[in-house]
């Protein structure tokens, strides 16, 4: 069912297409396929859970069409029972809701699952880890915030590394099989602090489609948060 596959004995790198050059897109994806990314992550926003627009379902679905990695969709709106079917009919690998969105969460989340996609929950950073319990049986990722969302390029929160932790016990305890992915700020130097604490997939939109060389980036990125363990 979860078709996000993960690299053995390491961790994933998941470029966000949201600080891509739209213009080339297509070029730019297939560097970060090239480079060694495990996923594509596409931020979905919708002006009022976070103050800033970006893509839709068809953008999914064009990026599909080029055949290259899972896409982990994001969705970071007030009411995201209004997309559920036209992300799962997208080409998506997974969905991700936030917990502090409005809605019947849980029976998203199975939803989402039933159609064969992986199901994830993200946290805000002022948000309590302890707040994913309830929902522990029917994830299959958490996605811990480490800015306040809403934007690429912003730096790694200080409480970022106490939350990755708290999650990743949550996880071990739950004795569920959960990806533990980690959103916002993450570079050479961040990367590390993310791995240590205990995150299994690493976001990244600045520090790998704003640099020159999309590869060369990735490689780092990954190989800082492996020098941890
Ligand atoms: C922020 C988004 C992130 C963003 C990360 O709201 O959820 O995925 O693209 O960008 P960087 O890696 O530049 O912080
Ligand atoms: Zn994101």
């Amino acid at each position: 069912m979860i078709n996000l596959p993960k690299p053995n004995g390491s961790l994933a790198i998941a470029p966000s297409i949201l600080s891509a050059d739209l213009l080339n897109l297509g070029e730019a994806l297939k560097l970060a396929a090239k480079g060694g990314a495990d996923w594509l992550h596409i931020d979905i926003m919708d002006g009022h859970f976070v103050p800033n627009l970006s893509f839709g379902p068809d953008v999914v679905k064009y990026i599909n069409k080029l055949n290259l990695l899972p896409q982990d969709v994001h969705l970071m709106v007030e009411m995201p029972g209004d997309f559920i079917d036209a992300f799962t009919t997208s080409g998506a690998s997974g969905l991700t809701l936030h917990i502090e969105s409005k809605g019947d969460l849980r029976s998203m989340l199975e939803k989402i699952q039933a159609s064969g996609l992986h199901s994830g929950i993200s946290i805000k950073p002022d948000t309590k880890p302890e707040e994913i319990k309830p929902f522990l049986d029917v994830i299959d990722l958490v996605l811990v915030m480490t800015v306040y969302p809403g934007f690429g390029g912003q730096s790694f929160l200080e409480k970022g590394p106490s939350q990755i932790a708290a999650i990743r016990d949550l996880i071990q305890k739950s004795g569920r099989k959960i990806w533990l992915e980690v959103d916002g700020g993450i570079n050479k130097e961040t990367a590390k602090l993310a791995s240590k604490a205990g995150a299994d997939a690493l976001v990244a939109g600045n520090a790998v489609f704003g640099q020159g060389d999309i590869e060369k980036a990735i490689k780092e990125i990954r190989q800082a948060a492996l020098s941890v363990l």
